[in-house]
């Protein structure tokens, strides 16, 4: 049960809007106010339960923006629709938590929060990508602990990464910025794997290796695999950047574990369950070589067994988006989102959500995610 009295933001507002967390940021209650919303806030930080969140939709409830660790089934929906909701945002790019069919059979649109999560999510990946291959969270605990006595030429040997070959599964938005990075940054052969053609990065590639020849340097390639195998046997560091679903839920196993190289560097900033935790535990701990940088976990908050100890593994507590200026923009996203379908706005249509973040916000909702499925018109502005 919760634990604390939930804000009341603008009161007198006509639509009350439930918020299961604090967010960020000062501009989403403006748009929300603007809107003519009450705002109901909940400030714990405890996960609220499905009964806590039935309780706080109680009888009548316009909208829910509502976060990652909360099963948005079709119980919830149920109970939205008939306290007589007509909108749901989630507070992330990803709704791997949202049953969108029960969403779209209780007639309620979801939004989530896309666009300004990409560079931030990718520089987070860059992050544990170089932390794994230059052992930087296991020195400096050997540093905190007392034991660095002199310098040695064999100290912390790590991976040097500069024109070798990255891996990239899922090249959306988030694997497309990370690709960038390695290739432009680090002078990277890219490989990616996707079920869809990234034609504008295999283009930016090829022209960066153009001009790379052109300066009289070794270019930089380009490639997608047909196969997840033949990423996982080529690729150097791997990152994965895909959905959570059915078709990626352990992907990373250990037969395919077993497959890369073995002084391979594993990054995974996208949802836990793409990788089989308890294999990467044994893997990681029958190859000491192989490095593994994670942001996100199986069980999260839980670790599986195992692995805290391994020092070829760096963890963070899923923090990739977390930087100020992506935080308060998603607030702003699913703020907007809501108080749009609130207002009978139409559906936004377009990749830049950038219109949302300053100045006057376009009358659409940034990002709906069951707009086609439910008929919806879109913005023509
Ligand atoms: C964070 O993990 C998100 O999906 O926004
Ligand atoms: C990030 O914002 C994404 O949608 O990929």
């Amino acid at each position: 049960m919760p634990r604390f009295q939930w804000n009341i933001i603008h009161p007198e507002g006509k639509h009350r809007v439930v918020v299961t967390r604090e967010l960020p940021g000062k501009r989403w209650l403006a748009v929300l106010a603007a809107a003519d919303c009450r705002v109901e806030v909940y400030p714990g930080t405890e996960i609220l339960d499905t009964a806590a969140i039935r309780a706080a939709i109680g009888d009548q409830c316009d909208a829910v923006i509502g976060q990652l660790t909360e099963p948005w089934g079709a119980e919830l929906f149920g109970a939205l629709k008939t306290a007589g909701g007509r909108a749901y945002s989630n507070y992330a790019v990803g709704y791997n938590n949202v049953d969108l069919e029960a969403a779209t059979a209780n007639g309620i649109p979801v939004g989530n929060t896309p666009g300004v999560l990409t560079e931030t999510t990718a520089e987070m990946a860059v992050a544990l990508t170089f932390a794994a291959a230059r052992r930087t969270g296991e020195s400096e605990r050997f540093l905190r602990a007392g034991r660095y006595k002199s310098w040695q030429p064999t100290l912390f040997l790590g991976e040097l990464l500069w024109r070798k070959t990255v891996g990239v599964i899922g090249a959306g938005r988030i694997g497309a910025a990370y690709a960038r990075m390695m290739v432009e940054g680090h002078k990277m052969n890219l490989l990616y794997h996707d079920v869809v053609d990234s034609t504008k990065l295999e283009e930016d590639v090829r022209a960066y290796g153009e001009y790379l020849a052109s300066r009289g340097e070794p270019p930089v390639s380009c490639r997608r695999t047909p196969s997840v195998e033949e990423l996982l046997k080529e690729a150097d560091c791997v990152s994965l950047h895909t959905v959570l679903d059915d078709t990626t839920r352990h992907l990373i196993d250990a037969e395919r574990l077993a497959m890369m190289k073995k002084n391979a560097i594993l990054v995974n900033t996208s949802r836990g369950p793409v990788i089989d935790e308890a294999a990467l535990v044994q893997h990681c701990r029958s190859h000491p070589e192989f490095k593994a940088g994670l942001d996100v976990f199986e069980n999260e908050p839980s670790l599986s067994p195992g692995l805290e100890t391994l020092e070829n593994v760096v963890i963070v507590p899923h923090i990739a988006s977390a930087t100020r200026w992506t935080r308060e923009g998603m607030a702003v996203l699913a703020a907007a989102n809501v108080a749009a379908l609130l207002l009978n706005h139409p559906a936004w249509n377009r990749p830049d959500i950038a219109p949302f973040l300053q100045g006057e916000s376009p009358p659409a909702a940034p990002s709906i995610l069951n707009a086609d499925a439910l008929g919806l018109a879109t913005y023509d502005g």
